[in-house]
């Protein structure tokens, strides 16, 4: 029985749906409320058990190194001002035990491209990877529910979730046959169709367990939609030779990649904030009550 301990976090993309906010700071480090969009997805693994975590980054990535890091000189500053509240959280922002790795991927060549990138480090084993654009909000991390599927099935899965028809564009879109309530069989996957050509609108939403059989097939895969080298058309070659299959977990995505998604993540979060919910509520409940007198 194979056991997921590592997982692969693509944060070399650019951003630019967010600039000019992303212009000298990574995506990844916007923050919702008070944690950055990263740190919700490690932690996300972390509820999973997995103990590597592998980032794949680009130029302009630092950040994300530091967050992870220790930081001496704010935590002798909080020491020394006796903000021990404060100190505890920037020290166990990831647990002990955790190890970071980082891998550059010097060009921006698309997602299966920066999947391959991790390959000496993830060798031979079953892999996650988590794309932190989506954040998903589940009483248990979607990566747990994943490996758990995993325990059972020993096959890749693709965390998936209906979208509207009109949006098949921004996905890569399954076609797959019902085995349970919560699981499908993929038997094919397209990346970002026209919604007329979409074969379902069953979308994968950036939380996925590989084979190391995929590295094969990224390592032949050539440019495909929007000229990158994509994870989707790996997942195609390698569903061909290996059972696939497909999730629909348990919680709620914001694509924070785009503004909307990303507002909508920092409304639920703040909601559920213990230091500021409820008069965040409040001021919501008021802007409404405006709105209907208006
Ligand atoms: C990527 C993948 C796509 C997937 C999506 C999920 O696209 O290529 O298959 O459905 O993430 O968010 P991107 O959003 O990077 O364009």
């Amino acid at each position: 029985m194979k056991k997921i301990t590592k997982a692969v976090f693509p944060v070399a993309g650019l951003g630019s749906r967010f600039l000019p906010a992303t212009k000298a700071s990574p995506k990844e480090m916007m923050p919702v409320v008070d944690k950055p969009l990263i740190q919700y997805a490690v932690e996300e693994a972390v509820a999973a058990g997995i103990t590597d975590m592998v980032f794949i980054t680009g130029r302009n990535k630092r950040a994300i190194e530091d967050h992870f890091d220790k930081a001496y000189e704010l935590e002798a500053e909080l020491a020394a001002s006796n903000k021990d509240k404060l100190l505890c959280l920037v020290q166990d922002i990831i647990p002990k035990h955790i190890n970071c790795i980082y891998i550059r991927q010097s060009e921006p060549l698309g997602l299966g491209h920066a999947v391959l990138c991790a390959r000496p480090v993830i060798d031979n084993e079953p892999f996650a990877v988590i794309l932190a654009d989506d954040l998903i909000d589940g009483q248990v991390s979607v990566i747990k529910q994943m490996t758990d599927v995993f325990q059972q099935h020993q096959c890749s899965i693709l965390g998936v979730q209906n979208v509207p028809r009109d949006q098949t564009r921004q996905y890569g879109i399954v076609n797959s046959v019902p085995l349970a309530d919560d699981l499908e069989q993929v038997n094919a996957i397209v990346e970002k169709p026209k919604p007329e050509d979409a074969p379902s609108t069953l979308a994968v939403v950036g939380r996925y367990i590989l084979t190391p059989r995929i590295f094969h097939h990224l390592e032949k895969v050539r440019a495909g939609a929007g000229g990158e080298i994509q994870l989707t058309d790996g997942i195609a070659a390698l569903m061909k030779e290996e059972k696939m299959l497909a999730y629909r977990f348990k919680g709620t995505r914001y694509d924070c990649g785009a503004k909307l998604g990303y507002l909508k993540a920092m409304v639920a979060l703040g909601l559920k904030h213990p230091e500021v919910r409820d008069e965040f509520a409040a001021y919501l409940n008021s802007l409404g009550k405006a709105e209907s007198k208006q």
